[in-house]
């Protein structure tokens, strides 16, 4: 199946070149680009300009992109066949709590664990270790032919984690350049172990921070306890307002634009055979909590959430402290689905809650962000090449599967580019991403840089 001529010498260069390629990873994971803590400024600088330089030494036209926030990282390369855009993110989340880290998270290694070797820290999946595998298949395909396999733009962003402030004025701005065939996307996951999938729908985000004000100062509950309003109290039941008991949200006009998935949807789905028992049970869970009446994947995949993030007031500290807030805060995200319209869901949330209030309560609202829910185009003849050059890799069908997560690019490639995205990743379930001892397994990289290659070479062809 592989006798592919231009393919089969790049794939044992990957092979070959693993604990080199290992060791590039490491280097790119040893930076701290975490984004959303301007401390980390210059390390974001950094990682943005060890990029550059890397794909510069692979003859990539490569630059840093200085915006108001932090660099993005545009390079250009090859020439001929299918033109393709690549796009990674090299900011990484912050690493708190680190006393629940079992090493400094950007002091990388390669763990022994009983389901196979990882490379342990922050980044490692989300998203360096993935963008690096492109990388990695473009800089085999280099040493083994001489050239890349066919025109190939590639995209890093230093803001991912942080809400991407400066990319949709980066995409305006440099629309005609960014402009290429497909966009292909390495920040989800495969569906199982060893099973790859590409990721066909991804959900959307709003991001709201809530704080409610009683009385104008913290009080002694003992001299004002009774008599004087508690503003814990009142958004505690705002919050467990905000979902009836069989599980939906009560925001008026929530679901809509929310639709029912089709039958033929339902059904892939359904062959998947996603065993949910094992999914919660890596968590140390056993039963689907969102709405009642649908399936474990409709929930992930197809189903709108509203989850509290985080929430805070009076006193948390040691001991005990016998008072009555002035404040209590909130902050509660969203995931979107379909036709949702982020805008007009703040709009409700914000007059559900005023309307909810005592007349002594006061509320403001601040926003951390909206984007809608993307689909992917999957007609386009290359999400069938890049199934096949999967399933030859894993040597396991590969599947298509929706995404809880949300990566607002793919939305902004097609309305501020005019360009489709294809999303492949190899992540795990288990990765831990966005927490302590996040991790990739070496398996991911090293089968993901061949994936990659495959993809490339069937790709590259028209
Ligand atoms: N890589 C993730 C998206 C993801 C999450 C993919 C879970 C696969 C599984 C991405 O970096 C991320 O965390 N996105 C944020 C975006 C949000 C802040 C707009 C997310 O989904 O919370
Ligand atoms: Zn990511």
């Amino acid at each position: 199946m592989t006798a592919d001529p231009l393919l089969t010498p790049v794939l044992d260069r990957l092979d070959a070149d693993l604990d080199a390629a290992m060791a590039r990873l490491m280097n790119l994971l040893r930076i701290p680009s975490i984004s959303t803590d301007p401390a980390y400024a210059e390390p974001v600088r950094q990682a943005a300009d060890w990029l550059v330089e890397d794909l510069t030494s692979l003859g990539f036209d490569a630059s840093r992109r200085d915006t108001p926030g932090h660099p993005m990282v545009v390079g250009h390369g090859g020439s001929g066949g299918r033109h393709l855009l690549f796009y990674g993110h090299y900011d990484v989340q912050p690493v708190d709590p680190l006393d629940l880290w079992d090493r400094d998270p950007f002091d990388p290694e390669v763990q022994d664990t009983p389901k196979g070797k990882v490379i342990r820290g922050r980044g490692t999946s989300d998203d360096k270790g993935q963008l690096m595998t492109f990388v990695e298949a473009c800089r085999a395909w280099k040493a083994v032919h001489g050239t890349l396999p066919c025109k190939l733009t590639l995209f890093f962003e230093g803001e991912e984690e942080s809400g991407s402030p400066s990319l949709v004025p980066f995409l305006k701005e440099h629309a005609e350049e960014l402009q290429a065939e497909l966009a292909l996307i390495c920040d989800t996951g495969l569906f199982a172990d060893r099973v790859p999938a590409i990721t066909t729908r991804l959900r959307g985000m709003l991001q709201e921070e809530i704080t409610i004000t009683g009385p104008d100062k913290d009080l002694h509950s003992g001299t004002f306890g009774g008599a004087a309003i508690n503003p814990i109290r009142v958004l505690s039941r705002v919050l467990a307002d905000l979902h009836d008991e069989t599980g939906r949200v009560t925001i008026p006009g929530f679901y809509d634009g929310v639709a029912e998935l089709s039958d033929d949807q339902r059904a892939q789905w359904e062959g998947l055979n996603f065993d949910h028992k094992a999914f919660l049970g890596g968590v140390g869970l056993s039963d689907p909590a969102g709405e009642q009446d649908r399936t474990p994947l409709e929930m992930l995949w197809s189903r709108p959430t509203c989850e509290i993030n985080g929430i805070w007031g009076g006193y948390t500290g040691a001991g005990f402290k016998t008072v009555l807030p002035s404040k209590a805060h909130a902050k509660i995200s969203f995931r979107l689905v379909g036709k949702q319209d982020p805008h007009a869901i703040r709009t409700n949330l914000r007059a559900m809650i005023e309307a909810a209030l005592p007349a002594d309560c006061s509320v403001t609202f601040e926003t951390h962000g909206a984007g809608p829910a993307s689909e992917m185009d999957t007609s386009d003849p290359a999400f069938e090449q890049a199934r096949k050059a999967l399933t030859e890799e894993w040597d396991v069908e590969a599947a298509m599967i929706g995404c809880g997560g949300s990566i607002p690019v793919a939305g902004y490639f097609k309305e501020h580019v005019g360009m489709d995205a294809m999303l492949i990743g190899f992540g795990k379930d288990d990765d831990q991403l966005h927490s302590p001892n996040e991790k990739y397994d070496v398996e991911s990289f090293h089968k993901g840089m061949r994936s990659w290659a495959r993809i490339l070479a069937a790709l590259a062809r028209d």
